[in-house]
């Protein structure tokens, strides 16, 4: 395990975004991570994933992680079930392209998610009805603090949307998850865009449900590859009832999703393109002409372009329907 000195970070995140880490190291085993931890017990930490859902606005003056433990194995599996592990640094899509291959159900909705492994219970990914709560039965980590190994269930990991222990504390480097997965399959129509999608079939497979998703989301969202960007850039806001009724007064036709609790979902991309922000660029920084929500990056080095950016949507927002929108993205 190599620790490195004053490394560049542009391609550790897929906003692009230039930053120096002054030190950074890949562990590839929980072992290495928990020596780590102890013999750098005094630096400032950052954890990167695929660094799919970060970008940095300035140098990092302290140790920066990238979980590199890239194992995928079955724990068991009965006729109706299987249980598989796999490390922090393996990429998400490979996982679930090859649990699809092998009829194992529970993961296709989030097909193409980018991300890594171990990033996705931290903001409990989801897409099209699913999130990553739904599969997950055990996370396994080391505590930042002290090296130690600590497992949190699924009830401890405290899920909730784009939202887990793991975020609010930032406390617990995940090292491996444990998923369940069913080897049986019905399709359930949980999301209306891929029911859609799915609507000449009369019982999708898990394949044809991960080829549709696949389809719909290189349709409206853009490639990291050739447009930098991290997917949503904020979360779709949770609203109070009284909030609802004076968003519907103001926007008659704002989407609402009762969320149970008395509480209600509204749509952040429908509230940046009614804010006049759909495919709007400032510099080189924009939204996807296809997907409000997305920012994207259009050339600029300097993660500050980005943030600056993102606040004139917030305040745009905020001015004309009295909403706060809260990135999902975490900016360094
Ligand atoms: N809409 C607009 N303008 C747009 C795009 C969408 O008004 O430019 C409205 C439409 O009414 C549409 C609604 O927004 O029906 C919802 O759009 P979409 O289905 O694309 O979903 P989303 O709420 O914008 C969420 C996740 C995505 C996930 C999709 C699909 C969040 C913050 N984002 O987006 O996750 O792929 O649902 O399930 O919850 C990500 O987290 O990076 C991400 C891409």
């Amino acid at each position: 395990m190599k620790v490195l000195n004053n490394i560049q970070l542009q391609n550790y995140n897929s906003f692009n975004t230039k930053a120096i880490a002054m030190l950074f190291c890949e562990p590839e085993t929980q072992e290495e991570l928990s020596e780590l931890l102890k013999t750098y017990s005094k630096e400032k930490k950052l954890v990167l994933g695929g660094g799919n859902n970060l970008f940095f606005t300035k140098d990092f003056d302290g140790l920066v992680i990238k979980p590199g433990m890239q194992e995928i194995k079955i724990v068991s599996e009965d006729d109706s079930s299987v249980i598989i592990e796999a490390g922090a640094g393996v990429e998400w899509d490979m996982m679930v392209e090859d649990c699809v291959s092998k009829g194992y159900a529970g993961l296709e909705n989030l097909s193409l998610i980018p991300s890594s492994v171990g990033a996705s219970p931290i903001q409990n990914i989801g897409a099209y009805g699913s999130e990553a709560k739904d599969t997950i039965i055990l996370v396994k980590t080391v505590d930042l603090q002290t090296g130690e190994y600590i497992e949190f269930t699924n009830s401890e990991c405290e899920f909730g949307y784009r939202n887990s222990i793991f975020k609010r504390t930032n406390r617990y480097i995940i090292t491996s998850v444990v998923f369940k997965l069913s080897k049986s399959f019905t399709y359930k129509e949980k999301y209306i865009d891929l029911s859609r999608e799915l609507t000449d079939i009369e019982s999708p497979t898990i394949k044809q449900v991960r080829d549709a998703i696949v389809k719909i989301r290189t349709r409206k969202l853009p490639d990291t590859k050739t447009l930098p960007n991290a997917g949503s850039f904020f979360k779709n806001p949770i609203l109070t009832e009284d909030e609802k009724n004076s968003l519907q007064k103001t926007v008659l036709d704002a989407p609402i999703y009762n969320i149970g609790d008395n509480k209600f979902k509204t749509s952040a991309a429908f509230l940046i393109e009614k804010a006049g922000f759909k495919g709007k660029r400032t510099g080189m920084v924009g939204t996807y002409e296809h997907h409000a929500l997305v920012i994207v990056n259009y050339g600029t080095n300097n993660g500050k372009d980005i943030s600056d950016f993102a606040s004139e949507i917030q305040q745009e927002v905020l001015k004309q329907f009295d909403i706060k929108l809260e990135p999902e993205v975490w900016i360094y």
